[in-house]
């Protein structure tokens, strides 16, 4: 009976050191919390299994003398059910753990503001060339689209700039080691337009361009240009001067103006570099001292009383001046095989940065292109 009662204390024994870790339980997350369930129940096979330690106590019951058999079966049940007591009581406070932080974990609180997805938005440049593609595709012109990595060929001598001539000067761009280069103008597309198309045609044609300049407030080495070019039979100055006086009312309103100068181009002849009556002043170049354009009509008056103030855009001229023109020059047709005697055509070309720079009240173009969400977000 003593040996028997001495394996009975073993097994609680071996209990009460397997269990010491248990007897002050720290919880501290879910994770945690399931791994000591996982290690509770190994420690419950080990001292409570059919392969116990205690499984084995039973078994002896049998065997002890008849006299001694019921007082050494209550020693076995005391043990045995302090054990599974104390078992339990930590599977309780550990699944109670568990499900309260499973909880915690999938609480869903349906009164929480969404998270706004941050959404791109259009970039001014593009912004701005869409509305002018808009207006040309709807007086039927079509928008081409072409390479901006040349030749000298496309870049020059097609347009009528032969080699050693001063307009190759003013238009230094980037070469390639293999005779290329990044054009200089989007007058390139006039050439494979006319090329790939033949005449008649309408076309606009957008696009990056590329310069030697160093950056400054109104220059950067690329910048975006849009050409325009039409080509048919009987085509004169005066659809020139319609077509972009059209275009430049559907932009800035009805009463908008034009103004045609003699300029210099070697692609054109005659040449004219044109411009457009102030959008912030109408023309006036004036503003009155609460930066309201001044009215053509009160101007005399009011310039008597009110301080008048130079209006910025056009600097108090009146005009803004936006981009070169003219009736493509034969030598130009000659070179794309159109016949000048047959066709004529007019082209006009002009940088999208200086406009953008004059509508969006942008005082250093740089900015375009430093891809700051700060400044860009202004033009959302
Ligand atoms: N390509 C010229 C430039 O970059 C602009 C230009 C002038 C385009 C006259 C034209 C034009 O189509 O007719 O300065």
């Amino acid at each position: 009976m003593s040996e028997a009662k001495d394996k009975v204390d073993s097994a609680a024994e071996a209990f009460k050191v397997d269990f010491a870790s248990f007897s002050r339980l720290e919880l501290d997350g879910l994770d945690g919390a399931e791994e000591k369930l996982r290690e509770l129940n190994a420690l419950k096979m080990r001292h409570t299994s059919k392969k116990s330690a205690l499984a084995d106590s039973k078994k002896l019951i049998g065997k002890i003398a008849p006299e001694e058999r019921s007082e050494f079966g209550q020693l076995v049940q005391a043990v045995e059910k302090e054990i599974l007591a104390k078992i339990e009581d930590v599977e309780t406070k550990l699944n109670d753990f568990i499900s309260h932080a499973k909880m915690e974990r999938d609480r869903l609180d349906v009164t929480i503001p969404g998270r706004r997805p941050r959404t791109g938005h259009l970039h001014p440049i593009t912004i701005l060339r869409q509305k002018i593609e808009d207006i040309f595709v709807s007086m039927g012109y079509a928008i081409e689209d072409d390479r901006e990595i040349e030749t000298d060929y496309y870049n020059f001598d097609a347009l009528n700039i032969p080699e050693g001539h001063p307009a190759r000067e003013s238009q230094d761009t980037f070469y390639t080691t293999e005779g290329f280069a990044l054009r200089s103008q989007t007058s390139t597309v006039q050439i494979r337009a006319m090329e790939r198309r033949g005449v008649p045609l309408r076309i606009l044609a957008p696009g990056r361009v590329f310069r030697r300049d160093t950056p400054d407030m109104t220059h950067t080495p690329m910048f975006h240009q849009l050409e325009g070019l039409c080509v048919d039979k009987g085509i004169t100055m005066a659809h020139l001067k319609g077509t972009v006086t059209e275009w430049l009312r559907r932009m800035y309103g009805e009463e908008t103006r034009t103004r045609f100068r003699p300029s210099y181009f070697p692609f054109t002849e005659p040449s004219a570099e044109f411009d457009f009556s102030c959008f912030v002043c109408h023309g006036t170049g004036q503003m009155d001292e609460v930066g309201n354009s001044v009215v053509k009509e009160q101007l005399s008056a009011v310039s008597d009383q009110l301080p008048a103030s130079r209006c910025r855009p056009c600097k108090g001229s009146g005009w803004i001046e936006l981009g070169g023109s003219g009736m493509v020059h034969p030598n130009v047709l000659k070179a794309c095989n159109v016949d000048p005697t047959v066709y004529s055509g007019f082209a006009f070309g002009f940088g999208l940065e200086r406009m953008a720079a004059l509508m969006f009240n942008i005082d250093d173009i740089r900015h375009m292109f430093e891809n700051d969400v700060r400044f860009l977000e202004q033009f959302k």
